[in-house]
């Protein structure tokens, strides 16, 4: 019913590195081009656990935002933008949390861990908790089917996917809905129709799922059809209330295979990150510096690749002959690791040598990212307000 767009945010919450490039922004760059996407820096999230020091907020989102067009993020192609400029994000989250049960959001496995984990920050607040809930509307205002995340975002997703069937169950009712789906039904005309019917029936009565598919298909084709009439025939497909909000899926990205500098995750907070746009003398440094085998004390001694952090940048950066140069020439002590990590130094300085010149213009002159993200602001939030328009009808908000 709605085009197969694509929403992801990233929390300005320092400055990025190669681990996110590796693990999200290079997928996201895939997508762009593939479908429509919507790109958002989730400036509120960031405030959930750095409200007592917002004051990194700003320069981390005009950071995040040149980094990820040094990336290769185009805007062209992919709408970028800024959640708190998107204020409709926020009347979602407070609707929605009229008929969130508290127990959905205590019950997500990254509450309890992040209340540990960040044992040094008191998160027992109202905001945090709900995190996830503020997630789910960052999504299902823009009815998107795809979002790309991380592994640990899964049960975010889930429960996303729990609020828009509960939001639609609650508020997909309308009297005579039943009527009014089968008159929308004839609009498809009899041919259409039948199909509609039979495609229908597979799917409720014997749980067809390509059916089900199939007539979504059909649906989408159909031009003769209302967006009303469109709401009211998915969800009569599935049951008996009309489709407000879309359960959107998780598109995994596979996690990042780049570790740090010292084999752990990658991150600012071990200092064992490179920075996206990292100088190029200092990659250099940083990767001189990189512990290697703890075997190899001489240049003589020989070593093995599988305990060598450096064997991992080799998978993410070289080609096969040169793989084979390492795994012989460390086994057989054949070639010092100072040799060996140079194929990697150049790699990542290769790398990133186009990301230095597309960030350029943006650093000389940051008028253009203003620009760029005012445009974005203004895309998303027609977007939103279309959405905000059923949710509040749908609910019996929309009195004037
Ligand atoms: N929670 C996400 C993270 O920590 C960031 C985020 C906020 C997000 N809103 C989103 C991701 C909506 C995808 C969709 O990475
Ligand atoms: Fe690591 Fe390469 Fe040295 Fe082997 S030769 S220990 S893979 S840096």
């Amino acid at each position: 019913m709605y085009p197969d767009r694509v929403v992801s945010g990233m929390r300005p919450t320092g400055s990025m590195h190669l681990g996110h490039y590796h693990g999200a922004l290079k997928n996201w760059i895939t997508m762009q081009a593939e479908q429509p996407c919507l790109f958002f820096v989730a400036d509120w999230h960031a405030l959930t656990t750095h409200y007592d020091d917002p004051s990194i907020i700003e320069k981390a989102t005009w950071d995040m935002l040149v980094d990820w067009l040094a990336a290769g993020i185009d805007p062209t192609q992919a709408t970028l933008f800024i959640q708190s400029r998107v204020p409709e994000h926020a009347e979602l989250h407070l609707l929605l949390s009229m008929a969130t049960p508290l127990g959905w959001l205590e019950r997500v496995p990254t509450y309890k861990d992040q209340i540990e984990n960040l044992a040094n920050r008191d998160l027992a607040t109202y905001g945090f908790l709900g995190y996830p809930l503020l997630q789910a509307a960052d999504v299902l205002i823009y009815r998107a089917s795809e979002v790309p995340v991380g592994e640990d975002q899964v049960p975010h997703i889930e429960m996303m996917r729990e609020i828009a069937r509960r939001f639609n169950h609650l508020y997909g009712k309308e009297p005579g809905f039943e009527q009014k789906a089968q008159e929308a039904v004839k609009k498809l005309g009899s041919k259409r129709a039948k199909l509609y019917n039979e495609l229908r029936t597979a799917y409720q009565q014997d749980g067809d799922d390509d059916a089900l598919d199939q007539a979504r298909a059909m649906l989408e084709e159909a031009g003769s059809l209302s967006m009303i009439d469109r709401e009211r025939l998915f969800g009569y497909l599935e049951g008996s209330r009309k489709l407000i909000l879309v359960e959107p899926e998780a598109k995994l990205t596979a996690a990042s295979r780049l570790p740090g500098l010292d084999g752990r995750k990658m991150s600012k907070s071990y200092g064992n990150a490179i920075a996206l746009r990292e100088p190029k003398e200092s990659v250099t440094t940083k990767i001189r510096k990189m512990p290697t085998d703890p075997a190899r004390v001489r240049r003589t001694d020989a070593g093995e690749p599988a305990r060598c952090p450096v064997w991992q940048f080799h998978q993410v950066y070289s080609d096969a002959p040169t793989q084979e140069w390492v795994q012989k020439g460390c086994r057989s002590a054949g070639i010092g690791c100072i040799e060996c990590k140079q194929p990697v130094i150049d790699a990542i300085v290769a790398e990133q040598e186009p990301m230095h010149e597309r960030a350029q213009p943006y650093l000389d002159d940051p008028s253009l990212v203003r620009a760029i993200v005012a445009d974005g602001n203004e895309t998303a939030r027609k977007l939103a307000q279309e959405t905000m328009r059923d949710v509040r009808e749908a609910m019996g908000l929309s009195y004037t």
